[in-house]
């Protein structure tokens, strides 16, 4: 079994009423689903949402612990979390793979989200196609990082 972590930060859990002519009218409860139904039945997509620093931090730590990919959407830490950050550089350093994924393009937008302080220990980021941009990532994963050696 290949367990796919996909990690949500703040306000992820409004998805469906927030700024829906932004972010989409897909809830992440849509997204889990449609992650689900799009990859093979020996891949868990364990998707998770909160709006605590710390605990996003805590599942990163887990990622590295366990060595579990990671999609993450870190919404506004995106932007200044450095702790955030150095959670996530420990991944890059134990060569697990890390794709940050936004649903709207943040270059786009306010000056505030053109930085991101995540995407210098990413593997990728994938931004602005709505929820596909979490298919997109996760297929990037089964497709090519999570290769098994031929
Ligand atoms: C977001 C973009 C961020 O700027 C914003 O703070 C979010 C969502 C996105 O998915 O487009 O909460 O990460």
């Amino acid at each position: 079994m290949t367990t796919i972590l996909v990690l949500n930060g703040p306000n992820l859990g409004r998805l469906g009423t927030r700024e829906p002519e932004v972010y989409g009218s897909e809830t992440l409860a849509d997204i889990g689903a449609s992650l689900r139904a799009s990859v093979p039945d020996e891949v868990e997509i364990d998707l998770r949402q909160t709006d605590d620093e710390g605990e996003l931090i805590g599942w990163i730590h887990e990622a590295v612990d366990r060595r579990l990919p990671v999609v993450l959407n870190p919404a506004a830490f995106t932007h200044y979390s450095y702790a955030l950050r150095d959670a996530a550089a420990q991944l890059t350093t134990a060569g697990v793979p890390l794709v940050e994924v936004h649903l709207s393009n943040p270059h786009a937008r306010e000056a505030f989200r053109h930085t991101s302080v995540i995407s210098g220990v990413a593997s990728g980021v994938i931004a602005g196609f709505g929820a596909e941009s979490y298919r997109l990532a996760v297929d990037w994963l089964l497709r090519a990082a999570l290769r098994s050696p031929s």
